[in-house]
């Protein structure tokens, strides 16, 4: 689907806005000057009252260049913000991708929070991320299940500044696609090795990535990683990104650190057999890794950056490890695991440490799909943040706002660390107790954190897919792509040249 900026419109279906209240924007009311008041007509006959995501399907209305004319809600005129402007054009698009039409002109207007050139763009992304299927293994589509939509042309004035913008932001679609592609893959296909091979592709936009097999693995002392690797037929995989597009090279990188079980059955402690197979996503923190390196390489990001994941499948058989098996990490501490299935902090702990012998980096954030329990707190809607650093949270935290990924900041203390004490060896990977699931999670990884190192962990179980009927227009798919926007903001404001 190509994004095109216009001047001048006419075609098949036109989307503008309306505020609540039922109130068309600027762009509207002259579309409706133009059809003698039809439009306004029609949408009290549908008593449209321009609540965000509302829509009026007009059909050709006398006086007007297009067959269809979609009035859609945008919600209160001065709560709108960018993302108000982005589901907006997701609504449109949503409408029309399989509907027959070719072409699709939307009518951004200003609002009071988003200027007129922001409108444009964040309509383009909306527009974009709205798009997305993954009919990959859909062989028998019929010719109506098909997007027939090709162009979408944004029609406003001055659109210089929108295109330069939406023309970045093309990049960050294209690795928030990326993620959503690499969870949304089953498990037969996506595994530590073809996964690792995806992003070997990486190297086309220049992006250096070095995979390490088991047996490298074994000679860096990885025991945490590879104990859960090894119940699988299929290896782990340890696998490098690194973008240095900061004028110093030697400046210290950043380092993002991703959580890829690219299925989790739990282990020896079997996860229930309803709703398992959503643990092919388990893998979500790694996808966003990945998608967020694949972003900055191809807008040419002026930072330095290494992704790190850590591929595994957590299986049970022969091999896999047993409960009451002790582990020794990278960092040289001993693990008791007690649960097979809280193997995300076990492959984190070995990936963490590496990023930190290996690349000294300035901030370490890790992103993983860690706890169930973090879903019982914030359900899909937030991610949990935990962090040993203000700053680091606080700026984490406005570019998850901004970008429509947020996050909620969960705390750190030595009473929950007190939780994963045994007597058997340094920790145990899961607390005596049910207790503050995501929190003794958070504390397990901190456990591999150097003093000093700024540090994030983003617990993202909740919002890396879309269990149950929660819609987002901007989000089609099951697989949400959650945390390449955030990281590529978070590096753009904070970590650019
Ligand atoms: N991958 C799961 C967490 C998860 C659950 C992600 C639901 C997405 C949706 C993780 O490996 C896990 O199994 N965690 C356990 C930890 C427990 C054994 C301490 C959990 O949350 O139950
Ligand atoms: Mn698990
Ligand atoms: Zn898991």
């Amino acid at each position: 689907m190509d994004i095109r900026f216009v001047s001048a419109g006419g075609g098949d279906v036109v989307a503008i806005m309306a505020s609540e209240g039922g109130e068309l924007l600027d762009a509207g009311k002259a579309l409706d000057t133009a059809s003698g008041g039809r439009i306004a007509r029609a949408m009290k006959a549908a008593r449209f009252t321009g609540a965000a995501g509302q829509v009026a399907d007009i059909l050709a209305p006398d006086g007007v260049d297009y067959g269809r004319v979609l009035v859609i809600g945008v919600g209160k005129a001065d709560a709108a913000d960018a993302m108000a402007v982005e589901r907006w054009a997701g609504h449109a698009v949503k409408r029309t991708l399989t509907s027959g039409v070719e072409k699709l002109v939307l009518q951004p207007d200003s609002l009071p929070a988003v200027s007129k050139a922001e409108a444009g763009a964040h309509a383009a992304m909306g527009a974009r991320l709205a798009s997305y299927r993954f009919d990959t293994y859909r062989t028998k589509l019929k010719p109506d299940q098909k997007p027939a939509l090709q162009v979408v042309e944004i029609l406003m004035d001055g659109t210089a500044a929108a295109k330069a913008r939406a023309e970045k932001d093309e990049a960050v679609v294209e690795g928030v696609f990326f993620a959503r592609d690499l969870v949304s893959e089953p498990p037969n296909i996506l595994y530590p090795e073809s996964f690792a091979e995806r992003l070997r592709d990486l190297e086309t936009i220049g992006v250096e990535v070095e995979i390490l097999e088991p047996a490298a693995m074994e000679r860096l002392g990885m025991g945490a990683l590879l104990g859960v690797a090894q119940g699988s037929a299929r290896g782990g995989r340890l696998v490098t990104m690194r973008w240095n597009g900061a004028s110093s090279k030697k400046s210290k990188p950043i380092a993002l650190v991703g959580k890829g079980v690219t299925f989790d059955t739990g282990g020896i402690s079997l996860k229930p057999g309803a709703g398992m197979d959503e643990m092919k996503g388990d893998m979500g923190g790694a996808a966003a890794v990945a998608g967020a390196m694949k972003a900055i390489a191809l807008r040419k990001a002026k930072a330095n950056v290494v992704g790190i994941v850590a591929l595994v499948e957590n299986m049970p058989g022969p091999y896999a490890q047993r409960p009451g098996d002790i582990v020794t990490t990278m960092s040289g501490q001993t693990i008791e695991v007690l649960n097979t299935d809280a193997e995300g902090r076990l492959i984190l702990a070995d990936a963490v440490w590496y990023a930190q012998d290996k690349f000294d980096p300035s901030a370490v954030i890790d992103l993983a799909t860690l706890t169930g329990a973090v879903i019982v707190a914030l359900g899909n809607e937030h991610a949990g943040l935990f962090s040993n650093d203000e700053d680091l949270a606080h700026a984490i935290t406005a570019a998850a706002q901004a970008e429509g990924e947020p996050v909620w900041r969960l705390p750190l203390s030595p009473a929950y660390d007190k939780l994963i004490d045994t007597p058997n060896a340094d920790m145990k990977n899961i607390a005596g107790k049910p207790v503050a699931g995501s929190i003794v999670g958070a504390q397990f990884v901190k456990r591999f954190i150097k003093d000093g190192m700024p540090w994030a962990h983003l617990d993202i179980a909740g919002t890396a897919w879309k269990s149950g009927p929660y819609e987002d227009p901007i989000s089609p798919s099951w697989a949400t792509g959650y945390g390449v926007r955030l990281l590529n903001r978070l590096i753009a404001s904070r970590y650019e040249d």
